[in-house]
């Protein structure tokens, strides 16, 4: 059995319904948040509320007085609760949409309200992948230009994994005129001549929560962190390559292409940033004892 919410009620997902004239079904006119959960401690919410206000914002979706940040919270651990998420590592996902309304390009009627649902599930760190590395491959970043709202309009992204799997790899690194911007469904951090760099924020990339974690997390270590792109050139001379996220930690990428990066075992840098990640999440996750 597994209990969602949608629009103020806690169901069974074999009850739950969404009208056909969702805007989130007819048009991805949405937005989404994945948050990690560590022993029913939610890792870094207020962060991913931030993101999703300025999402919301980007679209004029109104969420009128239908979800505030503490509401949230009590949502996402009553569904921590309900489906035995306490222990271990978990991930809690928010999806608002515009609504349902009939079908016009233009926005519905001011006061349709907004679909709200969310979830919980249970999250197995795959511990080997992250140990051994995985791999990438390249892929023209076909996005559109706001990239920074976290959209459920995910069509490139997921064109983009889908390629990547077909090709046994595990993330796609996108380039948009010969620069990295970022991975399918993470932000990437290259390291080059011994600094640690990584696309700066813009429209051309999602403002990952876990990528800024790592940037303060390197500093804090002594790594020099530089936001000035990679070209596809550079990326060939790596000594590391990374992808982060909420559901990817640090993921060393040992080879590009069917190349090996470095010396095609994951560096020492992304080493110390995935301990560091695990140590603050762990000591997060400690706190509900
Ligand atoms: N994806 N870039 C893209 C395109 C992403 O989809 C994600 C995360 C990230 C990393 O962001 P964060 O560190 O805030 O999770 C970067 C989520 C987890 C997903 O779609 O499931």
């Amino acid at each position: 059995m597994s209990i969602i919410y949608l629009n103020g009620e806690f169901l069974d997902r074999s009850r739950a319904a969404i009208p056909l004239d969702d805007r989130g079904f007819l048009f991805g006119d949405g937005v989404y948040e994945v948050c990690r959960v560590v022993q029913g401690q939610i890792y870094r919410f207020s962060e991913h509320w931030g993101r999703l206000q300025r999402g919301l914002a980007a679209l004029e979706i109104q969420l009128g007085g239908a979800l505030d940040e503490e509401s949230l919270q009590s949502i996402f651990l009553r569904l921590i609760e309900e489906n035995d998420l306490e222990s271990g590592h978990a991930t809690v996902y928010l999806q608002v949409t515009r609504g349902a309304a009939p079908r016009t390009h233009g926005f519905p009627a001011s006061g349709t309200a907004p679909t709200i649902y969310a979830s919980a599930a249970p999250f197995n760190i795959p511990t080997q992948l992250r140990a051994e590395g995985a791999a990438a491959i390249t892929l023209p970043d076909i996005r559109w230009a706001r990239c920074d709202i976290k959209s459920v309009n995910l069509l490139p992204n997921i064109l983009g994994k889908q390629r990547a799997i077909e090709a046994g790899a595990f993330e796609a690194i996108f380039l948009r005129d010969g620069i990295v911007t970022e991975g399918a469904s993470s932000n990437l951090f290259v390291v080059l001549d011994g600094v640690l760099r990584t696309y700066p924020l813009s429209n051309y990339i999602l403002p990952g929560i876990t990528r800024s974690i790592i940037i303060e997390q390197a500093q804090g270590l002594g790594y020099p962190v530089s936001e000035i792109p990679i070209t596809q050139q550079e990326l060939l001379r790596a000594e590391e390559i990374f992808a982060t996220g909420t559901t990817t930690d640090v993921q060393p990428l040992v080879t590009v292409d069917g190349r090996a990066v470095g010396s095609g075992h994951p560096g020492p840098i992304a080493g110390a940033l995935r301990e560091a990640l695990e140590a603050e999440m762990e000591a997060v996750g400690a706190a509900s004892a």
